[in-house]
Order: structure tokens, then sequence, then C-alpha cells
């Protein structure tokens, strides 16, 4: 008797570890002989990949689940929340929306086979860590890029910013062996992928198991793999990023001029207080280390406005730190306080207006400084790596520099997965736009 192959959705919120997660869980479906669905309406098994980190990333969840729920009451269809809330609230979850089936931590997902396999009736919770690296087999893991490929090196964060629930969705830190990553970069690589993104929520404290080698060891082993170009990284932390990593990074020339270093606030005593173990000073000694090795150097970062005790004086600090390094992108939220962190013990004590009109300020002055960045930028041709057609119209296409900008371009052939050399002719806040060259 034959079988209707079983159709499953995935939708993924947060960070790119989510993203990677899930591709990673199409592999496993997939290789269970499931199929995916383009919607939701057109799946038995719909997968929601979470994230806690924001108190907005969980009520952006509960109202997809809310969607979900009515779905559930035309269709059968088998909900499983797994990922950062999943670990977080467990069970709390099912007693909430009786909609949900099955709810997995990230280092349980693995038993969606099983669960999808076994046609099972009853709803389950599995969020049990463990200490060991779960391996999937590169072969498996469906990518959502052709071009730019996402590869885990290590898990969990042992700094506990006094904000940041991650430690207790991802657990402690464990690092991927050397031997695996290098054995899913080569497998890129053979599949013509032209960058990898290294990913971990702290990226710089990374040590292989086997050897012991650090971070920057990494860097040299993947960036001796043929086919690869150009290497990306993140997150670092500024407490972790030791000088040997920016000469590294100088030194290979496959790893872009380009670093996502999360500053968080400009304030020493707000440093202090959100337990960063770095001052504005130790930051800035990096960022002119970094621009000494390597001039043009891109750099992002995040911001938290409205940190507990955060004065006005506090916020001009991180403004001004803002106007003098200048850069390329950030990220910036309200703060929200969240379970078990250390600073949901602390009275949220800036308003919610005062919070709202610091991100503005933040994200105004971001605004102006990319436009005049850019605006300097027309007339110059860059290299870059197209990553696909753009929206919709014939001869658009996409792609990022090595400063990892986005660059939108026009093409008469489709250059997906090729470097290529592109004029640059307009800009907006957030992207370049140019002509193909060569
Ligand atoms: N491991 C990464 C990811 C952390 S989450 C890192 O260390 O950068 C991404 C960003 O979310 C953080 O850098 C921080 O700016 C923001 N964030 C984390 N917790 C927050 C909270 N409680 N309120 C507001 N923003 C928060
Ligand atoms: Fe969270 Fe801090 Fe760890 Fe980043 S370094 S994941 S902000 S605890
Ligand atoms: Fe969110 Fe978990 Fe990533 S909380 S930011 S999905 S590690």
């Amino acid at each position: 008797m034959s079988k209707e192959k079983i159709r499953y959705f995935i939708r993924t919120f947060g960070c790119q570890m989510n993203e990677s997660d899930s591709e990673r869980i199409a592999g496993l479906l997939g290789g269970t002989g499931a199929v995916k669905a383009e919607r939701p309406e057109e799946a038995d098994w719909i997968i929601v990949n979470t994230c806690a980190v924001r108190e907005k990333s969980e009520e952006k969840l509960f109202s997809y689940l809310g969607r979900l729920a009515q779905l559930k009451k035309k269709k059968a269809v088998r909900i499983a929340v797994v990922g950062c809330v999943a670990q977080l609230r467990g069970w709390e979850l099912l007693q909430k929306k009786a909609a949900i089936d099955f709810v997995l931590g990230p280092d349980n997902e693995a038993e969606l086979v099983a669960l999808v396999q076994g046609d099972a009736a009853e709803k389950y919770v599995s969020t049990s860590w463990s200490k060991a690296w779960h391996e999937t087999s590169p072969n498996l893991i469906r990518r959502d890029s052709p071009v730019s490929g996402y590869v885990a090196v290590m898990e969990g964060c042992d700094n506990f910013c006094a904000y940041c629930i991650v430690p207790y969705t991802r657990g402690r830190e464990k690092y991927r062996p050397l031997r695996s990553i290098l054995e899913e970069v080569r497998d890129l690589a053979r599949k013509g992928y032209r960058e990898v993104q290294l990913l971990g929520q702290n990226v710089n404290s990374y040590q292989d198991p086997d050897s012991g080698a650090p971070f920057r060891g990494l860097l040299k082993d993947v960036a001796a793999v043929e086919g690869v170009e150009w290497i990306r990284f993140l997150t670092s932390h500024p407490k972790n990023f030791r000088p040997e990593i920016a000469e590294a990074m100088a030194e290979i020339g496959k790893v872009c001029r380009q670093l996502h270093l999360p500053l968080q606030s400009g304030s020493n005593a707000v440093l202090k207080r959100m337990r960063r173990g770095y001052t504005k000073e130790g930051y800035l000694d990096i960022v002119s280390r970094l621009r000494n090795l390597m001039p043009g150097i891109s750099l992002s970062t995040d911001i938290i406005v409205g940190f507990p005790g955060e004065t006005d004086l506090d916020f001009e600090e991180t403004i001004e730190v803002l106007r003098r390094i200048r850069f390329g992108n950030i990220f910036s939220f309200r703060y929200s306080p969240r379970p078990s962190a250390a600073a949901s013990r602390l009275e949220d004590s800036i308003s919610k207006p005062t919070k709202q009109r610091r991100l503005e300020e933040v994200q105004r002055l971001q605004k102006t400084i990319q436009l005049e960045d850019h605006s300097r930028l027309v007339g110059q041709t860059m290299r870059v790596l197209c990553l696909g057609r753009g929206h919709k119209t014939p001869h658009l296409f996409s792609g990022r520099n090595e400063g990892n900008q986005v660059v939108n371009f026009r093409s008469d052939e489709d250059p997906t997965g090729r470097f290529v050399k592109v004029r640059i002719t307009g800009f907006g806040p957030f992207s370049l736009i140019g002509e193909k060259t060569s």
C-alpha cells in the first residue's frame, strides 16, 4: 500500500543559529521521506523554531501560534514548537496553547524524526541538555542558500550578561570538533558554496575539544579548504576578542574585513551593570586595533537602550560612541526583562516612551551615518558575491560585498554563486544599488 508523503512546513524566528538549526531539521525530516510544504495550510506537520531573546520575540511567537490554532480547527495538523522558547517554557507551552503537540529544546530537535515516523499520538516535551555535539551528516542538511552556508562551530554561552536569556535557552558552551567542522566546510566547497558563516553565541571562545586549538586555528584551517573564498563569523564578544584574533583576520586573506561586535552600551556604568566585562575604552581600543590592521574594515554592532538605571547621560555616551565609531550597521533594541536573567531582578526603571525615544534617536543617527557613508561609494566598483535574484524584477540581483553590505544590481545574465564587479550608482540607508560591469 502506498502512503502519501508527509508534508512539513518550518517557520523560523530568531537568529542565524536558529536558521541553521531549521536547515538541519529540514534535512532530518527530508531523510524520513517527508517533503517541504510552501505554506502551513498545505502541511501535515508544522515546526515552529522559536526565539526567546526579547519580550517581543515571544509576543510574535504567541500571535503566530494563535493563527496556527485557528488552522488546526480546520484541518488535522501536528504542531511542534522547537528552539529557545521550547527550552525555556517546556510544559507550560502545552498548557497555554492546546494546539501544540510537541515541545523540543535545541538539543532535542532530532527527536522529530521518531515523532514524524511514529505517528505519535501523545503530547510530548523534551528539553534536556546534552554535553555532546549533535552531528548531522552534511549531506542531509537542506540549506536555503546555494551560495553562502552556515556552519555551527559552538553552541551555548557562559557569559551570563545580566539582561540575557541565551545561557538559559542554549545552555553552557560546547564546542564542535574541528574535524567535524572541516568535514562540513569541505562538503560545502564541493557543492560550490563560495562563502561560509561560522556560527556560535560566543565564537571567540572556541577551542577544539580534541586538540585544544583556539579560534584562530579554526579560521586558518577553514581558510585552507579550497573553493571557499569568503569566511565570516559571528557572534564575537569584546571580552574574548583577543589581539591574536584581529591579527589572524588580517593575515588570512579569505576572512572578510568585517566584524559584528556587540557594544550594547557606551556607558561604563551601564556596561558594568550589564556584566559585559569590558569598558568603553577597551572597546574603542579593539576598534582602533582592527582599523589599524585592516583599514576600511566594516563593523556592525548591537545596542540595547533603556537598561535599568540608564540615565540621559549614560544614553548620551552611547550616542557619542556611535558617532565616533560610525558602524556600517547596527541592530538596536529596547531593553525588556527576561526570566532567569539577573537584570530581571532589577526594577525595569526606564519608561516605555523613554526607551522608544532613545531607540528612535539611535536609529535616526545611524541612518544618517549610513546614508553619508553610502553616498561616498557612488562611482566605486566593488567585488560582490551574488546570492540570487532580487525581488521579482527581472535582471535584478542581490548580493553582499566584503563588508557584508547588501548590494542590489542589474545584470543581463544570472550570476548567482559568482563573484562579480559592481559599479555603485545609487544607495539607500540599508543597501547599495549598482550595475554589474564584469
Ligand atoms: N550571542 C549573541 C546573541 C545575543 S542576542 C551575542 O552575544 O551577541 C542578540 C542581541 O539581542 C544582543 O546582542 C542584545 O543586544 C539583544 N538583547 C539580548 N537580550 C535582550 C533583552 N533582554 N532586551 C533587549 N535586547 C536584548
Ligand atoms: Fe547573551 Fe551575553 Fe552570551 Fe551574548 S554573550 S549570548 S548577550 S549572555
Ligand atoms: Fe533567540 Fe535563541 Fe538565537 S533566544 S537570538 S533564537 S539563541
